[in-house]
């Protein structure tokens, strides 16, 4: 397996699904509504949710392009995430995906309905794309559940509140492990295992990938607060320093740099070590996890 060329081939397939999305019309979404919604989603970025849900299908058997509807409703509330996540009540940001954010474009209040209508538009296009493709009910009804509970109060909202709101820190060390499951890892792993329900995973199995996105879904967040500190500007497409200038509690701040890359690195051999049942098959998976502790952007 090549991994690179396999990445390219997934994102690829993803693209070109999000440029049919946006390209659709709906006459009854308000144009400018429509514009700042595509502005964001059409930046550019990782695609790694995405990418994440077609492997975890192709890891049980299905065609990635049978739940292209579902790795398109993740991005589009991982990008409804980041248009709220940069908004002046909350990290305040100019430059997302290397374009000023959504709101320095639009406003905030269309930015604000922009992100919620991304949040709503999701579950329409995962449920009737998903339906369209045939998919089993129970499994589509399993999987939207799983990627409902990772964007409530128990997901990225309460993640975003322990992040920001002074009164519900916690002055333990581990707090930054709170932050990062809720705010970023639920969707990460939501995204792989939704790909895996939607071809027929369950038991031991979907245990294993669980836990192999909890430790990615982690890890991630951990490289991006590394990366805040010592990434580029170029590449990361977003203003970086920002954590410290505006005293975030994140892992460099918990365990320091060289503390927070053992972290990151503990958390990446775990990952792999989840996938052991999988055989040559989890290959991609095993390829990603390092893939994404060496990241630049
Ligand atoms: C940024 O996510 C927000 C975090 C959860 C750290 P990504 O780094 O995946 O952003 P894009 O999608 O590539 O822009
Ligand atoms: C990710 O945290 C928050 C989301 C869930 C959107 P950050 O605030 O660290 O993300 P960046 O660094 O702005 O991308
Ligand atoms: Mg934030
Ligand atoms: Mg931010
Ligand atoms: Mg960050």
């Amino acid at each position: 397996m090549d991994f690179r060329s396999e990445l390219k081939r997934r994102a690829a397939l993803f693209e070109n699904e999000l440029g049919r999305f946006c390209s659709s019309q709906d006459a009854a979404i308000p144009a400018r509504l429509r514009e700042s919604m595509d502005y964001s989603l059409q930046a550019g970025g990782k695609r790694l949710r995405p990418v994440l849900c077609m492997a975890g299908a192709e890891l049980f058997g299905a065609a990635c392009e049978s739940v292209l509807p579902m790795a398109l409703a993740f991005e589009m509330v991982h990008t409804a995430s980041l248009i709220h996540d940069d908004l002046p009540c909350m990290d305040n940001d100019t430059l997302r995906r290397g374009k000023p954010t959504n709101h320095v474009v639009y406003g905030e209040t269309l930015a604000l309905l922009a992100g919620d209508s991304l949040f709503l538009y999701a579950f329409e296009t995962a449920l009737s794309g998903l339906l369209k493709n045939g998919a089993d009910p129970k499994r589509a009804l399993e999987a939207v559940k799983l990627f409902a509970e990772a964007l409530g109060p128990s997901g990225i909202c309460g993640g975003q509140v322990l992040d920001t709101d002074r009164a519900s820190q916690e002055s333990r060390q581990s707090f930054v492990n709170d932050i990062a499951s809720m705010k970023t890892m639920v969707l990460i792993r939501a995204a792989l295992c939704t790909g895996a329900i939607l071809a027929g995973a369950s038991g031991k199995k979907l245990e294993c990938l669980m836990e192999y996105g909890r430790c990615v879904g982690i890890a991630f967040q951990v490289a991006d607060d590394i990366l805040d500190v010592v990434g580029t500007q170029a590449e990361m497409g977003k203003t970086l320093g920002k954590d410290a200038e505006q005293d975030k509690r994140t892992f460099v701040s918990a365990y320091g740099l060289d503390g927070a890359r053992a972290v990151l690195h503990e958390l990446t051999q775990k990952a792999e070590d989840q996938l052991a049942v999988f055989g040559e098959k989890a290959d991609f998976l095993r390829e990603l996890a390092l893939f994404l502790e060496n990241r630049t952007r």
